[in-house]
């Protein structure tokens, strides 16, 4: 049951601490570094103001839309995130189970704590396939073909996390993560122990990364599928027009949620570059910060065709399991609903640079 006095996505965080082991709590909350890029995805969002419109017609409104011949309800998915069981024993099931009952899509991770099949058979709304490219490029592609027998909608390959981050909150706390080769989905999968380097040593450049994924295998995994493959993890326009030359067909503009490398821009300030490069060619999504439905808002202003959440999810999913999530996108979906008709927005269409005021538009 949603426990009273929750009304908005952080109090799920307060309530979601209390229950969490510290090392689990450090492994969902925290960022890299010194945490500024995790900072900044919510700074970017609170210096935005938006400019209210009155008296509008909203006779006909709504939220819906179509992203590669799939239809949402409402334009705010369940962003890709690993070990839901550290929340709670059901894990990404639960998880999926309130996506459902929000009408929201969700990216299944490939480190989900229960396999991709699974989570497949309990949904009920559009699920697309989070994929890391593994070392083992065969097992790799056979992925992507349990996620298309599991009937996953779209392929979300997340490029900007070839190495361990250091995450430094996560080392104090003693968080340890299970072994690549013990994650549900991964088993049988042969990997290569990477030994902390010694004093003296070099970190990155001892051969593991020769195995990495490049360029061409977002070539290679085009010629592989027919699902729509977007790329996760692009924060500039250079990377973006790349992106667009191997045939990708969406792209979400994200900065792993601050997970990755500390002090890259908060990704709202880096999405207008991105959109101004695809110029319409595909869809561009964007995940990083967001927490209030005029985030929502602010982010299809500057040309995002939908939103991701990370970690309110979890934290709703380890405060009360499927009803948590369904709650939490609830209440976005709601408060976002409100934000557009207070902008004088009948549909998604309608959301464009107006609704935000007119010093804080991109490029204004
Ligand atoms: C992530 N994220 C992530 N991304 C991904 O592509 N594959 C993954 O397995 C994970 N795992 C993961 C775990 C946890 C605990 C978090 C918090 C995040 C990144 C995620 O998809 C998304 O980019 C960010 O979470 C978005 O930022 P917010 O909404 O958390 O601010």
């Amino acid at each position: 049951a949603i426990p009273a006095g929750v009304v908005a996505l952080d109090d799920y965080e307060t309530l979601a601490q209390a229950r969490l082991s510290p090392q689990a709590y450090a492994y969902f909350s925290g960022g890299a570094g010194d945490e500024a890029t995790l900072r900044w995805n919510r700074a970017a969002f609170e210096k935005v103001q938006l400019a209210p419109r009155v008296l509008g017609d909203f006779k006909g409104g709504g939220t819906e839309l179509s992203l590669f011949g799939q239809s949402f309800a409402h334009p705010i998915l369940v962003a890709p995130t690993a070990h839901h069981r550290l929340a709670v024993p059901e894990a990404e099931i639960a998880t999926v189970v309130g996506a459902g009952g929000a009408r929201a899509g969700m990216v299944a991770s490939t480190e989900s704590d229960v396999m991709l099949e699974e989570i497949a058979r309990a949904a009920r709304t559009p699920l697309w396939f989070q994929l890391y490219i593994q070392h083992d490029r065969g097992f790799t592609a056979e992925l992507v073909r349990r996620a298309e027998a599991a009937g996953y909608g779209a392929l979300v390959v997340t490029v900007d996390a070839p190495v361990h981050s250091l995450r430094n909150r996560e080392q104090r706390a003693g968080y340890v993560g299970p072994k690549l080769s013990e994650h549900a989905n991964l088993r049988g999968l042969h990997t290569r122990h990477i030994a902390e380097a010694a004093l003296g040593e070099s970190l990155m450049f001892r051969g593991f990364l020769d195995v990495a994924a490049r360029w061409e295998d977002i070539a290679w995994l085009r010629s592989l599928t027919l699902l729509p493959i977007l790329l996760k993890g692009i924060l500039t326009a250079e990377d973006a027009e790349t992106a667009l030359s191997h045939g990708v067909d969406g792209l979400i503009v994200s900065n792993h949620g601050g997970r990755v490398l500390d002090t890259v821009p908060a990704s709202l300030d880096a999405l207008p570059s991105v959109v101004r490069q695809v110029a319409g060619r595909v869809p561009v999504l964007m995940d990083g910060g967001i927490r209030r439905g005029t985030d929502v808002l602010k982010a299809l202003a500057f040309g995002a065709r939908a939103v991701l959440v990370g970690r309110p999810c979890l934290y709703g999913l380890a405060v009360a399991g499927p009803a948590g999530v369904a709650h939490v996108l609830h209440l976005l979906r709601c408060e976002f609903e409100v934000a557009m008709v207070l902008t004088g927005c009948r549909t998604l269409a309608d959301i464009g640079p107006q609704v935000i005021w007119p010093a804080d538009r991109p490029g204004g």
